[in-house]
């Protein structure tokens, strides 16, 4: 063990730190706490505030509750709904475990909602089919009501008190240590006692969620500012398909809160000013149950069009008092009560006002499916980067390829989180001791934030963090929205790498050490300009449209050029760029070839 000298940092030992309390960290937890590792979770958060708690709609398993359901169709639906991105060991893996894995959480406690007969209620989501697209729509999506994140976190949560997981809440991760033999722990920043920790580890577990507040209006909490990936950046590892964000079509028009995929499952629709169910024309089978991508580009075309509702004629209505209130207070309590507070209307008797919405981060810290972080060495571009793993919507495994169906969230943060947990405790069998560090790693962190309290000597000449972090949002929102061009982007970049000068020369103005959240965010910028740069440089290069990224000048989907990932580091100040193959070899079934993508 290396006790750190220097008195400023106190030291923490464990087998396994886990930064990120959401449900992939809680389940990997859970994995290796009941198989009696000393497992820590490091969480800026309460781990009950973590942002899987704000799924709503559910979680795909095909369980085949409601009509018959295999996992290979769910399988080929998400390929397909990739844009044929994803790489299809990871989804079939991921699809082949769904039924166990949401079993696991039903007997863990879990309290999904019931089918009469008793089995767990499942109901239909965008992109989901029977028999390879020809058996008509699948109800796939678990649910507990329109909260089922919240029974999921809270249930995984109280299993692991149980099993003995130390909890740091309320801690800053700051940078990871890392040598040319991998990874060994992570400095941190005690939020509320304003002090340095360094967690030593034989493995490290980013589990930090997605970036969309990059982004202006998202459904995505405060707290998903792509901490994980800008730590992976910041270790010279590279992140993955960043350039892909999903809008999901139906955010509470110029707020942002989610209204879940589940009103349209459970027969909502959307209309247009005139009246129509626009969807008919854009998705002729699948309608408003069409993919993410697709709906949220139609919304945006009748925007365009000029068939938006409201005053501004900037969004759609969605529909759902013909459902009834019986069924929408079941079903749908949560939805009833956000367009209530958000949108100040009783969706019993009115339509919502919804427009798309950044809503999730499909690229992340590349992973192969045992959840390993990998990055490229000389030809190999899945090179095991040792005692660094990744899960969740921080990492990129990629299942989601360019477009992520709603619900394979929550079964990807579980799945992974468990795939996770069994190969780190393999890991561990070979890792007997932690490893002698370099006694001056812990200033890297430390030098993190004191250059932010120095800050605060700054003139008020010098812009605040909350400006700077305005202006990243109304660029990427304005610049790298559902639709793309070139001369657009183009701006885009420029704007962004500009304002990597002015955020070195932002300040803070609070200069307490105790739960100071001006530095909080002020760090959680640096991390979200890491992550935007990456964004708009991967899509500004990407010449083609697929999935989330759709270009008007470039408006297919260019498969012999672009069917790969890209892969974005930050080295000596610059992006750079560069490419590997999409993993389009499945474990055991046949690869789907890519195909047009019709609904
Ligand atoms: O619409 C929703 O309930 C969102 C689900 C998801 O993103 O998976």
């Amino acid at each position: 063990m290396t006790y750190l000298s220097n008195d400023k940092v106190e030291n923490h030992f464990h087998d396994v730190v886990i930064i990120g309390s959401g449900g992939a960290g809680m389940q990997c937890a859970l994995d290796l706490a009941d198989a009696g590792h000393r497992v820590a979770i490091v969480t800026k958060v309460l781990p009950t505030r973590s942002h899987t708690v704000a799924a709503q709609g559910g979680i795909n398993a095909s369980l085949g509750n409601v009509d018959s359901d295999h996992w290979h169709w769910h399988m080929y639906d998400t390929v397909k709904g990739s844009d044929y991105l994803g790489d299809q060991d990871a989804i079939e893996y991921m699809c082949r475990a769904a039924p166990r894995i949401v079993r696991g959480l039903e007997h863990q406690g879990v309290a999904f909602s019931r089918l009469k007969n008793g089995t767990i209620y499942q109901r239909p989501f965008g992109g989901q089919s029977r028999g390879f697209g020809d058996g008509g729509q699948a109800s796939r999506t678990c649910a507990a009501a329109d909260r089922t994140g919240h029974a999921i976190l809270q249930t995984l949560y109280q299993q692991n008190l149980r099993a003995g997981t130390h909890f740091y809440q309320e801690f800053f991760a700051l940078d990871l240590i890392t040598d040319d033999d991998g990874c060994h722990g992570v400095m941190a920043w005690d939020i509320a006692n304003g002090t340095y920790h360094m967690f030593q580890a034989k493995a490290v577990i980013l589990a930090t969620g997605g970036a969309g507040r990059i982004f202006k209006i998202t459904t995505n909490a405060h707290i998903c500012t792509g901490d994980g990936g800008a730590l992976t950046l910041g270790a010279g590892l590279p992140v993955e398909d960043m350039e892909f964000f999903q809008f999901h079509p139906t955010g509470i028009a110029d707020v942002g809160p989610l209204i879940t995929e589940a009103v349209r499952g459970e027969g909502g629709y959307l209309l247009n000013s005139e009246g129509e169910r626009f969807m008919e024309r854009y998705a002729p089978k699948d309608k408003d149950l069409a993919c993410r991508d697709v709906v949220s580009r139609a919304i945006a075309v009748e925007v365009r069009e000029g068939r938006g509702c409201g005053p501004n004629k900037d969004h759609a209505l969605l529909k759902l008092d013909h459902l009834g209130e019986e069924l929408i207070l079941k079903r749908l309590p949560n939805i009833h009560e956000l367009a209530l507070r958000f949108a100040g209307v009783d969706c019993t008797k009115v339509p919502i006002p919804v427009q798309p919405t950044m809503h999730y981060t499909m690229g992340g810290i590349p992973t192969n499916r045992s959840a390993e972080v990998v990055y490229r060495q000389g030809d190999d571009p899945e090179r095991v980067f040792p005692g660094l793993f990744a899960i969740g919507e921080g990492a990129c495994v990629s299942v989601h390829g360019a477009n992520r169906l709603g619900g394979n969230s929550l079964l990807e943060i579980v799945v992974f989180g468990h795939a996770c947990g069994v190969r780190v405790q393999a890991y561990l069998q070979e890792q007997h001791y932690h490893p002698p560090l370099d006694p001056d790693c812990w200033k890297k962190g430390v030098d993190r934030v004191e250059r932010w309290f120095k800050s605060t000597q700054h003139g008020d000449e010098k812009p605040k963090v909350a400006q700077v972090r305005a202006r990243m949002q109304s660029i990427m929102q304005d610049h790298f929205s559902v639709y793309r061009t070139e001369d657009v982007m183009s701006e885009g970049v420029d704007a962004i790498e500009a304002l990597v000068d002015e955020l070195e020369n932002a300040r803070i103005e609070d200069a307490g050490r105790i739960f100071n959240t001006d530095l909080i965010e002020a760090l959680e910028l640096e991390n979200m300009m890491a992550l935007a740069r990456v964004t708009a440089a991967g899509a500004h290069a990407r010449t083609e449209s697929r999935g989330a990224h759709a270009r008007d000048d470039y408006p297919e989907r260019d498969d012999q050029n672009w069917q790969k990932h890209t892969l974005a580091t930050i080295k000596a100040g610059k992006v750079e760029l560069d490419y590997k193959p999409v993993r389009t070899i499945p474990m055991t079934v046949e690869s789907f070839p890519p195909k047009k993508r019709v609904y």
